[in-house]
């Protein structure tokens, strides 16, 4: 006679608390879309949904790579032209006393690394509130507890200095700064870098320095890298060619680890364990590093351009726009606009895909102060479609709020 299983398998307890509200969202808009009707995505961060394209050289050098038989295993760092190219963008970037690199399955693998590497139970990370929730996601699944830090939206989403002080414990290893901001599209100062560094120094913190869109600057002002202003302090630099280069679905990302050799060193061995356990990044599409961070950097003009027409687009609809205020983004692709709505930014964004089909994600998926309500806008869409989401928006709004 057959054995059934019959109880059911649970998923582990500390799973709760994981959560990915951009991702999360998507059941709902599937459910809509089973229906019949065409869902205007502005909630993934994906050029490619839109008029973006990877460079072709950079097809190229995959391509060539697979048909040389770049098919195997690479090392666990990533493959020695790649690992120079990054050596050399991080001069470019001004950081010095590097004293490791590495290629990962996209930034997200350089966050889950990097994390586990470091923190012990009971220890703390602060993370900014509102976070890309792929921090807040890694800490669950390590089972570390969130300890977050305002950005202020009142100071163009600049950190809250005064509430990292206040939140730094003795148990406090690091702090992860994302710059340009996801989802605020906000980018920090020097001077705010500098502070940063000055408490990192004091209390003996590594920086996690998320930088994944230091090349879309809309605005002319240039992208100041945290450990370009602090090579004394231990700093991981992420970045990759998910967002800057257009190739997302290549998942490749990198960790430039810069600071005192003496400080650093025995977390970056740490760092260089995980590496090896799960042995090494996606390999061909490593070679597509150099060419990307070497070759013609052309379509940044484009990519560049485009983003500032939408973004203004989106700053005019955001004024014009009753309920809705927004501080203007200067980096990345992500408009995050404040609205004064009776009801929670869950609700509004969950009844917003079903009855006018647009996707944007909610505030409280990212964080915000107590008695305060966001959604977040991906601005990539052609002005076209970014004007027909934002008319939807505004009916929306004006039949449920009037
Ligand atoms: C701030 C930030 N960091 C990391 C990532 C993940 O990037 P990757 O595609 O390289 O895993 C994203 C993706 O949206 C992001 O916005």
């Amino acid at each position: 006679m057959p054995v059934t299983q019959l109880r059911e398998i649970a998923p582990a307890s500390r799973l709760e608390n994981v959560r990915y509200a951009i991702r999360d969202l998507s059941c709902v808009a599937d459910e809509v879309a089973r229906q019949g009707h065409k869902i205007l995505p502005l909630n993934i961060g994906d050029p490619l949904n839109f008029d973006f394209q990877t460079p072709a050289h950079m097809i190229e050098a995959v391509y060539q790579a697979m048909r040389d038989g770049k098919n195997g295993y690479s090392s666990s760092s990533g493959i020695p032209q790649a690992l120079n190219a990054i050596r050399g963008e991080a001069a470019r970037k001004g950081i010095t006393n590097i004293q490791d690199v590495f290629v990962t399955s996209g930034v997200s693998e350089t966050v889950d690394i990097c994390l586990t590497a470091l923190l012990n139970p009971g220890d703390n990370l602060l993370t900014p509130c509102p976070d890309y929730p792929l921090y807040s996601a890694v800490l669950a699944k390590i089972e570390i507890g969130l300890n977050t830090y305002y950005l202020n939206e009142e100071d163009g989403w600049q950190p809250d200095l005064d509430d990292i002080k206040k939140k730094i414990t003795p148990r406090t290893r690091g702090i992860v700064l994302i710059n340009p901001n996801n989802p605020t599209g906000s980018v920090c100062t020097r001077e705010m870098l500098e502070q940063i560094a000055e408490l990192a120094r004091r209390h003996n913190l590594i920086i996690f320095a998320d930088e994944i869109y230091d090349k879309l600057i809309i605005d002319e002002t240039p992208h100041v890298a945290m450990a370009a202003v602090a090579p004394d302090v231990p700093v991981i630099t992420f970045g990759g060619l998910s967002k800057n280069y257009l190739a997302p679905g290549w998942r490749i990302g990198w960790g430039i680890a810069s600071g005192e050799a003496a400080v650093i060193k025995p977390y970056l061995e740490g760092v260089n364990k995980l590496l090896r356990a799960r042995l090494c990044a996606n390999h061909p599409e490593q070679y597509a590093i150099k060419p990307a961070l070497e070759g013609p950097q052309d379509h940044l003009i484009e990519v560049k351009r485009k983003l500032r027409s939408r973004r203004d687009l989106t700053m005019k609809w955001c004024a014009e726009t009753s309920r809705v205020s927004c501080v203007a983004p200067r980096g990345a692709f992500y408009a995050y606009p404040r609205i004064d709505i009776p009801e929670g930014d869950d609700v509004f964004v969950t009844e917003l895909i079903r009855q006018k089909y647009v996707t944007v994600v909610h505030g409280s998926g990212f964080g915000q102060r107590p008695g305060t309500k966001h959604f977040r806008i991906v601005f990539l869409p052609d002005e076209k479609t970014l004007s027909a989401a934002y008319a939807a928006i505004a009916d929306f709004m004006r039949e449920r709020y009037a």
